[in-house]
């Protein structure tokens, strides 16, 4: 059935159109039959006669379809499609060109023309290209916005899972924070709470001088203990940056054994040294590495209740040098291994338990190791590994 030939009756648009279509041609009535059956067919049809008139109606519409001949006078067709193209690339253009022009045909579909059809065309051909462009358009349409949808949908969860982390962030450091209060308000709280019960009974008022004297001594016992816990605890929070300089380990040790030698014979522990000749200077901070090995003999020489020896040690490790401290005392468990470096981890009645706790940090400042290896009932030995110095 071709459209030129058809007269078919009118019928009035529907209120909700199917969809809007502008259609350009110049053959004025092939365009108006057109128009007719389509507006019976339920689709709210407009009609122009030239590629300018076209683009002034699609400045001033909106519409789901553009359907277009292809040879019009002034802006053909072929315009037409390029400037639908950029300016509504969401329209579907259908091209009907004359002549049965393959070749122009074939430009329009590269041109981006969802179809062509020959005149004279069949009008169900026509309904059914509408259909399949417009259903095509719906599609489109529906899955961008589903890509929408989606995108946005992983931006909001993105930004929860960002804003968690920043939560998570904010409350582990907050819960760092508290552990080391409660961790330090624990040590402080003893002697406080001894030092203000003393304190309030010499406030009463004592029975007589010796009892304040005792009371008196065991607050100073007190404040003392609180003082070595605050000056520890500072050592511990200082980073203090070593200050590195090239030196034998033998020679360090040597030359610090005058600071713990009496220590150690008033412990009655027997003291051994094995020096380890032409060791390779490592990088050190003297005063740091002191400190530490003082540490670590005052540990050793506390674990021997009952004498014992103490063996002071330098040795090559790798291309570097260690220094170790060994004893023949008590000797650690293995639950207690794991909580050694703790800080105010202790066994000890008036220990602070921040010794080795410091010591490690001083010597991972170093870039080395402290290193520990224990039998119970036969002894400790902790080794301070250098490394060595680079070239
Ligand atoms: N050579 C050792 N032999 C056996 N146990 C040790 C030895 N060195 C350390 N320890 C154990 O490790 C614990 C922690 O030692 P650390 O030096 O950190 O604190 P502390 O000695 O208890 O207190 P402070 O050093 O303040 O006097 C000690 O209480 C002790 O139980
Ligand atoms: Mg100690």
């Amino acid at each position: 059935m071709a459209v030129a030939a058809t007269r078919q009756p009118l019928s009035r648009t529907p209120a909700e159109p199917r969809a809007r279509i502008l259609l350009a041609d110049d053959e004025v009535q092939l365009a108006r039959n057109l128009r007719l059956l389509l507006e019976r067919d339920g689709y709210r049809v407009e009609t122009v006669s030239s590629g300018d008139e076209a683009i002034e109606r699609l400045a001033k519409n909106s519409y789901d379809l553009l359907i277009t001949d292809l040879i019009m006078p002034g802006t053909d067709g072929a315009q037409l499609m390029v400037h639908v193209n950029r300016e509504y690339p969401a329209t579907p253009v259908i091209v009907i060109t004359g002549y049965g022009s393959m070749e122009s045909a074939v430009a329009a579909i590269r041109q981006g023309a969802y179809d062509y059809l020959t005149k004279p065309f069949d009008y169900e051909i026509m309904k059914i290209t509408i259909e399949k462009a417009l259903e095509r358009q719906r599609l489109k349409a529906e899955l961008s916005k589903y890509t929408e949808q989606l995108e946005e949908k992983v931006l909001d969860r993105t930004r929860e899972i960002e804003e968690m982390q920043v939560r998570l962030m904010r409350f582990e450091r907050l819960a760092a924070v508290g552990e080391l209060v409660s961790v330090i308000a624990h040590e402080v709280r003893n002697p406080l709470v001894a030092i203000g019960g003393f304190a309030r009974r010499l406030k009463k008022g004592a029975s007589d001088a010796v009892e304040t004297a005792k009371l008196a001594a065991i607050i100073v016992e007190e404040v003392d203990r609180l003082e070595k816990i605050l000056k520890s605890m500072l050592d511990f929070a200082k980073s203090s940056r070593p200050t590195l300089r090239p030196e034998d380990p033998t020679r360090l040790v040597a030359k610090s054994l005058v600071l713990f030698e009496g220590e150690i014979k008033r412990a009655g522990v027997e003291l051994k040294v094995e020096f380890e000749p032409n060791l390779p200077e490592v990088m050190l901070d003297g005063d740091q590495i002191r400190g530490v090995i003082l540490n670590l003999v005052l540990n050793a020489v506390q674990a021997m209740p009952r004498g014992g020896r103490l063996t002071i040690r330098t040795t090559r490790s790798g291309d570097g040098a260690a220094i170790e401290v060994e004893d023949t005392g008590l000797g650690i468990t293995e639950d207690k291994l794991a909580h050694l470096f703790d800080p105010f981890f202790t066994t000890k009645p008036t220990g602070t338990g921040l010794g080795l706790a410091i010591a490690q940090k001083t010597i991972h400042g170093h870039g080395g190791r402290l290193e520990v290896s224990s039998q119970v009932g036969r002894g400790s030995l902790f080794k301070i590994v250098l490394p060595a110095m680079a070239r």
